[in-house]
């Protein structure tokens, strides 16, 4: 083969790595769109928390999710439940996180994983295990005391490289991760555990994925809840301002795509209280308010 000749197949070569290969996720900051393999991205996804659902009913809400024409999930990764006692871990049959993801995938669906530690989520202590309070009444959750962070450098040792085959990069559909969960909600405000996290999870992730926050629609959340290198997105319910919600992030975070992490098609219902329903008329005009704008959605 002459020079010519192989100068020309190493271009073809680079080219089609380039645009076909190379599985990519990423935030376009001057024109504020996702970029899914280098083309304009939107989501419009549903949650679904693998560990509230029997595993026999997984397939068939995929494939409900799917038909309704939602293009990815989000799940919370309950730490409680993975790690029942101090390293021992589980993730058996409603936790089989792994064969979530991979069936997510096989119903055409990307994953938005949201592995706290903390998750909310409205479970007992935010999924938080409770041998963190017998072990040490005193420790201080959700901050930099290092007796928690220990614990929570362990369970995201254990846990981050074992999704790493998952990322989109690698082959699979997960294309975003939440770091911690709407910490502008939290009394603490400590930056020095929030840039904590950030670098453990970037650091175990190899860079390969999205790292995000989500906070409530108002400046005082984002206050405390954005952090420093992480994608910031907001959430929000029908009837509200969108205008004005993203707003107040723009006034933080003047560029990149715009994203309600938590869009509340319904609300939850405590003991003995009347069951909460949402209008639809509502849910709908909100929604198509922010589609209209571009904006990523996560119900
Ligand atoms: C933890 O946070 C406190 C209060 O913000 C600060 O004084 C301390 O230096 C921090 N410790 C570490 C290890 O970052
Ligand atoms: C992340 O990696 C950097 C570079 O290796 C290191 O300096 C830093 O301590 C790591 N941070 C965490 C929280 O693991
Ligand atoms: C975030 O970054 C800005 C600009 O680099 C810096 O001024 C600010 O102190 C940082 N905030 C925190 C909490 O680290
Ligand atoms: C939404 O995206 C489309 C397609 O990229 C673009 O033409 C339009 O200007 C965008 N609209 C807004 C409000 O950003």
């Amino acid at each position: 083969m002459d020079l010519h000749a192989t100068i020309i197949l190493l271009l073809i070569f680079l080219i089609t790595r380039v645009s076909f290969g190379q599985r990519q996720f990423q935030i376009d900051w001057s024109n504020n769109v996702f970029l899914k393999d280098g083309q304009p991205f939107q989501y419009v996804s549903g949650s679904f928390h693998y560990f509230r659902v029997p595993v026999e009913y997984w397939s068939d809400r995929m494939i409900k999710m799917r038909s309704a024409g939602l293009n990815a999930i989000q799940t919370y990764i309950e730490w409680r439940s993975h790690e029942p006692s101090i390293g021992v871990y589980n993730f058996e049959d409603n936790l089989n996180l792994f064969g979530f993801i991979e069936m997510a995938q096989k119903h055409d669906l990307l994953v938005i994983l949201r592995p706290g530690p903390y998750i909310c989520a409205e479970r007992d202590m935010g999924g938080l295990p409770s041998w963190l309070l017998t072990e040490d009444p005193s420790m201080a959750l959700r901050s930099n005391d290092s007796r928690y962070l220990n614990h929570v450098n362990r369970w995201f040792n254990y846990l981050l490289p074992r999704l790493n085959p998952y990322l989109y990069k690698n082959g699979g559909p997960v294309i975003m991760m939440q770091v911690e969960n709407e910490y502008g909600s939290y009394f603490a405000c400590d930056f020095s555990y929030t840039s904590y996290l950030r670098d453990l999870m970037a650091n175990l992730t190899n860079n390969d994925v999205v790292l995000f926050t989500t906070d409530g629609n108002a400046l005082s959340y984002l206050k405390c809840g954005l952090i420093n290198g992480t994608f910031g997105t907001i959430d929000f319910g029908p009837g509200t301002d969108v205008a004005q919600s993203f707003s107040y992030l723009r006034s933080r975070q003047p560029n990149g795509p715009l994203v309600n992490s938590e869009y509340y098609t319904g609300w939850l219902d405590h003991w003995a209280e009347p069951h909460s329903v949402t209008s639809d008329e509502l849910v709908i005009k909100t929604l198509e308010t922010m589609l209209s704008m571009n904006v990523s959605i996560n119900m």
